[in-house]
């Protein structure tokens, strides 16, 4: 029997020890709404690297406080912030697992309710602790307040922002960054013309529409340096006639893999309501077009929630790994649960619990 999901990896000066990984799940937990970590992402990001995972990609960290997607996102613009990330990656880092964070900004999607704790949705007013948008186009996504179009000088500011943080995640102890460029975030609106309308540099052809993130890539590279990996994560197709297709996000993960990123972490949709065709594995036909015709490798994500299923994909040459989101929710010892499905010895199990396992 393989073992592919138990294989180490190795992406530049980083060897995850399995393939098996958490992909970033926004909290809402920041209750004080300074972007600060609360002892929650602690012990929630730290369950799952004690239940195995090869690696835990901190939630969408927001690079301005005008990025977050609601007030109870996580920040990383100061210092207050960077420290209180600390003992979060020093806990991962015990457990075995690498430590990566999310780095995102919202753009027209930011300003919202957050997604428990109150029974209302949408934008919040700004009479109300909300704030004004910013997206490439003053396009709004539909039911959510009208963004104000970004500047040039605006658009670098946003470069800086990235970078910024990118150096406060390895000031943090992080083993890697992720961009995030999906879900019709600001990065993927930039991306899109169903939402990039710009007659600038930065609207109109597939290079303009992507030069934004190529800035924000090479921003944060200079910051990491050489042996940190660099994650993008993409939504592979905007499930719109006129929206980015698989070609299209092809062609980009081709620009992407020439500016040093690694890893494209392969989602879909976001950036207007679409038809999915949700199901099990539903993307990994999309990481699979990207692995072979961009030739970079790839994570796969959504409704993977099976070992066999995962090792599957491994084993038909779809992803280089695969990220199980609620299904490690539900269980958040997913990975220990599959190497006894696979029936793999690790050595990983923590030792305070040696009397469960003998
Ligand atoms: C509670 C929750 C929060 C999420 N937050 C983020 C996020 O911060 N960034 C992101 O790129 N995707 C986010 N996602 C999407 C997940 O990363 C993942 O792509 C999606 O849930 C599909 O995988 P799954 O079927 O294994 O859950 C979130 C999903 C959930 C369920």
């Amino acid at each position: 029997m393989s073992h592919l999901l138990f294989e180490p990896l190795t992406l530049r000066g980083l060897t995850f020890r399995n393939r098996i990984w958490v992909p970033p799940m926004c909290q809402y937990s920041v209750t004080r709404e300074d972007g600060v970590p609360a002892p929650w992402h602690t012990v929630h990001y730290g369950s799952m690297a004690r239940g195995g995972a090869g690696a835990v990609i901190v939630e969408a960290t927001g690079v301005v406080p005008e990025g977050r997607i609601s007030a109870r996102d996580l920040g990383l613009w100061n210092d207050e912030q960077r420290d209180a990330f600390v003992p979060i990656v020093d806990f991962l880092h015990s457990q075995g697992a690498a430590a990566g964070i999310q780095l995102a900004h919202a753009g027209r999607k930011a300003s919202t309710f957050p997604e428990w704790g109150t029974d209302r949705s949408g934008s919040l007013p700004e009479s109300e602790g909300g704030w004004q948008t910013v997206a490439p186009s003053a396009l709004a996504f539909e039911g959510l307040a009208e963004p104000r179009a970004l500047t040039e000088s605006e658009i670098a500011e946003v470069v800086r922002a990235f970078a910024a943080s990118a150096r406060r995640s390895m000031e943090a102890g992080f083993d890697f960054v992720e961009i995030h460029a999906a879900h019709g975030y600001l990065l993927h609106e930039f991306l899109s013309p169903l939402s990039n309308t710009r007659t600038d540099s930065y609207g109109g052809s597939p290079e303009n529409r992507a030069r934004l993130l190529l800035e924000v890539v090479d921003a944060t590279r200079a910051e990491v340096g050489d042996e940190v990996p660099v994650f993008v994560r993409l939504s592979a197709t905007d499930w719109t006639e006129g929206g980015l297709s698989l070609d299209d996000t092809i062609e980009l993960a081709g620009w992407l893999k020439s500016h040093g990123v690694d890893l494209i972490d392969v989602s879909s949709g976001g950036n207007v309501l679409a038809q999915i065709p949700v199901g099990p594995g539903y993307q990994t036909t999309l990481a699979a077009g990207i692995r072979e015709r961009a030739d970079i490798p790839t994570a796969a994500v959504g409704l993977i929630n099976e070992p066999f299923q995962g090792e599957h994909i491994l084993a038909t040459g779809q992803a280089d790994a695969i990220l199980v989101g609620r299904e490690y929710l539900r269980d958040p010892n997913f990975a220990l649960r599959a190497a006894d499905a696979l029936r793999f010895d690790i050595d990983y199990r923590p030792a305070q619990y040696h009397r469960a396992y003998s």
